[in-house]
């Protein structure tokens, strides 16, 4: 739908004291305004709104959180069918925790919201295009001066050709070829996260703010602040070969993401997200507590940030439906570490005491309506941070007046570098994470060797798990034979559990690679051998009785009302799908699995383990 320009006499002019040069037509600010708007739109375009996911990501290995809207419906992607159909939008909350180190400046953030509309083979670049248009420059949904867009789409390299047809779409729309940018593949690609697989180009949507160019170069992406982005429209047309071809997909998908801080700090015309409503309050509080002014100074500014920032992150993943607490392994330390170096810089700030419990209940109150697990969670959040804050300021204590005796001996180095071996042993025996000893090391003008702490590290093999995280950049996850085998003996394993050890037995989580299948339960105790034994037995009998795995469509209502095991986040009455093996089991679940149990092998638990207080963990392999 082509809009033109809209006559500027007809509207008001919002906000024009600030910076910049765009208008904006509507009174859409906030992100709750924001998140309900968008839904709206494209509820109102055919899509079925989807529930967000937990942050905890379900079966995909290679990461520890949800990282983008589109990744709770990779499945879907790879072209399983959606029980809600071909056209879907949701909100979806994501962390990335690849650059945590970066957090303090005034743009990056590890928790994030993620807007998105997808067509699974429905609609394509045509029309996801016009949609985006229309939401971003129309007056009943954002407004924007449509003088102030533009985009970019993908060059063509040797392999792939240049996108004209999503340039074409823009220029008939209205937006002029001198602000349609082709930029390379690097820019403008979302690829498969393996070899192979559904891949392709992007075109990205900016806002123009008005800043002067920073150089010649000065372009869509360029991060001088000048260009905005705020929207994301991938076109998963082809599938990459193992011979590193690229072939037409026959359906093609639209995957497309907005980050809801980024456009609210451009709705609102801020320089950075930290200036909104999404922060301010919690940022009030902070500057409650310590006495310290946000906007002064830019060490302070870079506590408040980081303090703000991970308090927000650490009330969501405690509050997940999904949540872990902290620990030394996996998610558990990430959150230990933002709850941890949330404190650090609240000491920074003077704050000597515990103080995470106030900003945190603010987070949930501004997010516990368009989530509700966080008001359900509230009390667990608030207990669970004062506990590892309390934990925390002890191990400070003792770790930081253990540096300072190390002090002069380590100043006294030439190379200005603590050692590998020295920094492992603050870790080590008083608990002292690495990247603190590193921002005390920085104060004195030190740095650490962290290869050589790395290497300390590694030796410790049993820690060593903590440091596997990788960041999901695009693409799709594993669904090998193999993992799809591994999903589906996991519901055996499930079943068989309830079988022998009660009912009171709940998935909490489960996490398959193409080597094992790896299942966390609630149970007060370890399992005996013999309970171990019983559990392989059934999956095994079950296995070999080679049993069909039939699919159905349903509501979730109807699912619970067969006694389906339900785990999932899944409201507004969606349909859902059910899997059931003979009749032994039956599951909500999204898929893959197999036809018949026949084909699994032979089941074996190669271990039993403790989770968390009252969760058990099995890995389990099919020989
Ligand atoms: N999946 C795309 C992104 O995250 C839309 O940018």
């Amino acid at each position: 739908m082509h809009l033109g320009i809209v006559n500027a006499d007809r509207y008001p002019k919002l906000d024009m004291a600030c910076r910049s040069n765009y208008y904006i037509f509507s009174m859409i600010r906030t992100a709750n305004d924001l998140r309900t708007k968008y839904i709206e739109f494209f509820v109102s375009k055919g899509h079925a709104q989807i529930s967000g996911k937990s942050l905890i990501p379900d079966n995909d290995p290679t990461v520890l959180f949800t990282t983008a809207g589109m990744h709770p419906l990779v499945p879907y992607l790879l072209g399983e069918r959606h029980p809600a159909g071909t056209r879907l939008t949701d909100y979806q909350k994501c962390i990335r925790t690849g650059d945590i180190e970066a957090v303090g400046d005034s743009g990056h953030l590890t928790f994030f919201e993620m807007l998105g509309n997808w067509s699974l083979g429905d609609y394509f670049k045509k029309e996801a295009i016009e949609m985006s248009y229309e939401f971003l420059t129309s007056p009943r949904w954002l407004g924007l001066d449509p003088e102030a867009l533009s985009v970019t789409c993908f060059a063509g390299d040797r392999e792939v050709a240049r996108d004209a047809e999503s340039a074409e779409v823009w220029r008939s729309l209205g937006v002029p070829a001198e602000r349609i940018y082709f930029l390379p593949r690097k820019d403008n690609w979302w690829g498969p996260a393996g070899e192979t697989g559904p891949c392709g180009p992007d075109s990205e949507m900016f806002i123009d703010t008005g800043e002067p160019a920073c150089g010649p170069d000065c372009r869509p992406g360029c991060s001088c602040g000048k260009y905005f982005e705020i929207w994301n429209d991938v076109f998963m047309e082809y599938n990459k070969r193992a011979d590193g071809s690229y072939e037409r997909l026959p359906r093609p998908n639209v995957d497309t993401g907005m980050g809801i801080e980024r456009t609210v700090a451009m709705l609102q015309r801020k320089k950075s997200v930290y200036e909104t409503e999404v922060f301010s309050p919690v940022i009030a509080e902070i500057e409650r507590v310590s006495g310290a002014r946000f906007g002064r100074d830019e060490p302070t500014d870079r506590s408040i940030r980081i303090i703000s920032d991970h308090v927000r992150t650490a009330s969501f993943i405690l509050g997940d439906q999904r949540a872990v607490t902290p620990s030394n392994l996996g998610a558990g330390y990430i959150l230990r570490r933002l709850i941890r170096r949330a404190l650090r810089h609240g000491r920074k700030l003077g704050i000597e005491g515990k103080f995470l419990e106030k900003p945190a209940s603010v987070v949930v109150d501004l997010y516990e309506g368009a989530y509700p697990e966080l008001a359900a969670g509230r009390a667990t959040i608030m207990e669970e941070l004062a506990l590892e804050e309390e934990r925390f300021l002890k191990t400070l204590r003792v770790g930081e007046g253990e540096f300072e005796k190390m002090l002069p001996e380590l100043l006294d180095d030439p190379a200005k570098t603590i050692p590998g071996r020295v920094a492992f042993r603050l870790y080590d025996t008083y608990g002292f994470p690495l990247e603190i000893t590193q921002e005390l090391a920085a104060e004195h003008g030190l740095s650490v060797d962290s290869a050589g702490f790395d290497e300390a590290f590694s030796r410790h093999q049993e820690l060593s798990k903590v440091g596997s995280e990788r960041t999901f950049k695009g693409g799709l996850a594993d669904h090998s034979e193999m993992t799809t085998k591994l999903h589906t003996a996991t519901h055996l394993l499930h079943k068989a559990l309830h079988m022998t050890l009660g009912d009171h037995v709940r998935q909490m989580g489960s996490n398959i690679t193409a080597e094992r299948l790896r299942f966390d339960f609630t149970h007060p105790e370890k399992m005996t051998e013999g309970q171990i034994g019983r559990v392989e037995d059934i999956v095994n009998a079950e296995i070999k009785a080679d049993l069909p795995v039939v699919m159905e469509v349903m509501t979730l209502d109807e699912a619970r009302a067969r006694g389906a095991y339900a785990f999932f986040d899944e409201k507004y009455g969606e349909k859902v799908k059910v899997y059931s093996i003979g009749d032994f089991s039956e599951e909500v679940c999204g898929g893959p699995h197999v036809e018949h149990t026949g084909v699994l092998g032979r089941f074996k638990i190669t271990k039993e383990q403790s989770s968390s207080a009252g969760v058990r963990r099995i890995r389990a392999v099919l020989e």
